[in-house]
């Protein structure tokens, strides 16, 4: 299952994104925004349980989010979205998961990985601003799903065709929530015309 944002907020922000010519500190910014827009659409779906608030004049029943929220930032681009998610969640604990794709195989390959302790009332919130050949995510799915959890959502920035689709076959009980699904992953990998490399935007490397 997946959700594509719309509307001109998170269009704009894209653009901004995209753009060659943005400078990283301006990136970094309209990454935050980018994520504060996919953490409360993420919050539209996070497993929830009715309380009774009492209010000064009366009682009432509210949702409220039932069990905890690990966020899983994959590292290095899923840092880009980490401080937004925690806005919106802020007594969510954090996980980090270290994949590094390989450009050459295009296999993503673990090296790092600290993830706090899990149960069965466990919300995992993965957090993967680009899902191009979709290894990464999926690597970082099958480890969460051998977790004990009660639901797992994805959240990127753009996703390929390709990846959403590899993401859909291997994992069909994940929710993957994305800005953008752009149109096709090129030759060497990188989605397109997607904003090139997240992690190198982001952190000024190359
Ligand atoms: C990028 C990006 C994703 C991954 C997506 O990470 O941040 O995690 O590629 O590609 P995939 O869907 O084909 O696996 P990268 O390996 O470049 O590391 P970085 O974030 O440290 O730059
Ligand atoms: N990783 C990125 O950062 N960008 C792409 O287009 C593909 C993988």
């Amino acid at each position: 299952m997946h959700t594509i944002l719309h509307g001109t907020g998170i269009e704009h922000e894209l653009s901004i994104i995209r753009a060659a010519s943005t400078p990283m500190n301006e990136f970094r910014q309209a990454m935050y925004r980018i994520g504060l827009h996919l953490a409360v659409e993420v919050s539209k779906h996070l497993p929830h349980e009715e309380r009774t608030v009492t209010t000064p004049l009366t009682t009432t029943k509210a949702h409220v989010v039932s069990g905890e929220i690990v966020l899983i930032p994959v590292l290095r681009a899923g840092l880009g979205l980490l401080d937004a998610f925690l806005h919106i969640m802020p007594s969510a604990k954090v996980g980090f998961e270290g994949l590094r794709r390989n450009e050459e195989s295009l296999i993503a390959e673990e090296y790092y990985s600290n993830l706090p302790s899990a149960n069965a009332s466990t919300t995992f919130i993965v957090l993967d601003p680009m899902i191009a050949t979709g290894g990464s995510l999926s690597t970082t799915l099958t480890k969460l799903t051998a977790l004990p959890h009660t639901a797992i959502i994805a959240a990127g920035v753009i996703a390929a065709p390709e990846g959403l689709a590899t993401i859909e076959r291997n994992h069909p009980r994940a929710h993957v929530i994305v800005g953008a699904l752009d149109d096709h992953l090129n030759d060497v990998g990188y989605i397109v015309p997607g904003l090139g490399d997240a992690g190198d935007r982001l952190f000024g490397t190359e």
